[in-house]
């Protein structure tokens, strides 16, 4: 059934486990990843616009700097899509309230993309459903599977390959956000140069850190974190290591990059420790905002449909 306005609801992720494998012929990296969705959300609105508008995309919220309105945009190229695929060339006004941090290694255009298809599928009456909007969602960028159905997954090929992560428990983040973003082709590069020269194995996620989540235990997840883009973003942003270093010195129970960075993840027992831990970092006078988020989360969720 077709809707009037869409409202659509999405979370940012982390990676608890980043594997890099051997660069591909097509660039890309094989990765072997857990993702974790976690309580930071944008926002996208989809409703019809004016006769012969097309597509529009407006911004609001903490992070829309650099952000682009046009099909560069990735929930642009969302909406693109489902309309190619019912043959249509609608008037849709995409509305996206910014609340990830963008080029920050937590998927935020991702995101939106991810919201962009759910809101669209629903404005359009597509009623495409969750297997083809994956299909959709790979093609658009290897993250925006993972923002399609949340919670924690394991991601392989490229990223885009789902299977469900046996985890339990309720995990408490302390994100510090740096003030300029990394380029995530500029961090995998790096990666490579980092690594030229050496043989690289095939990318695997660790049995610790399996077997921390299937049994919720926190304190074995912040010992088992790993991410092999981290060296990569230290070695551009170098400030990146003393704050992984500040981090346990106050306490996380474990500490990563995620993703491509530069966002710091700072793993807290609970909720109490976690305001601590915020206190002591801001007090320390870490450069960049301190966020807290809870994960896992669900996927992108339309949250008002008329
Ligand atoms: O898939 P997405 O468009 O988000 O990827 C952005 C860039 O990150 C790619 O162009 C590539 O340089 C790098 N990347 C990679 N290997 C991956 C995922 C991303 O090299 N598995």
């Amino acid at each position: 059934m077709k809707s009037v306005r869409v409202v659509v609801r999405v979370p940012a992720k982390i990676n608890l486990n980043l594997s890099v494998g051997p660069q591909r012929k097509d660039g890309y990296h094989d990765i072997a990843t857990v993702y974790q969705a976690i309580s930071l959300y944008d926002e996208v609105i989809a409703h019809f616009g004016a006769p012969e508008s097309g597509i529009t995309v407006a911004l609001t919220g903490d992070y829309i700097q650099g952000v682009p309105t046009d099909e560069r945009n990735l929930a642009y190229r969302a909406a693109e899509m489902i309309a190619n695929e019912m043959r249509l060339t609608p008037d849709i006004s995409l509305h996206i309230n910014k609340s990830i941090p963008v080029a920050a290694g937590l998927a935020g255009g991702s995101a939106d993309a991810a919201a962009a298809l759910v809101a669209v599928d629903q404005l359009l009456g597509a009623d495409l459903g969750r297997a083809r909007l994956s299909e959709f969602a790979a093609d658009i960028g290897s993250d925006v599977p993972f923002a399609l159905t949340g919670g924690t997954a394991i991601g392989s090929g490229r990223g885009e390959r789902l299977s469900p992560a046996l985890a339990s428990g309720e995990y408490h983040w302390v994100l510090v956000i740096s003030n300029q973003g990394l380029s995530t082709p500029a961090v995998y590069a790096e990666c490579d140069r980092l690594r030229q020269g050496r043989e690289i194995s095939a990318p695997r996620i660790t049995d610790a850190l399996m077997h921390a989540l299937r049994s919720g235990d926190a304190p074995a997840l912040g010992k088992a974190l790993m991410n092999d883009l981290q060296s990569a973003a230290c070695s551009l942003r170098p400030a990146l290591r003393l704050l992984l270093d500040v981090g346990e010195e106050y306490g996380a129970l474990g500490s990563i990059i995620s993703g491509s960075g530069p966002t710091v993840a700072f793993l807290a027992r609970d909720a109490e420790h976690a305001l601590d831990l915020t206190v002591a970092l801001s007090a320390s006078g870490v450069a960049g905002q301190i966020l807290r988020a809870m994960g896992p989360m669900p996927g992108a969720r339309i949250i008002e449909s008329r």
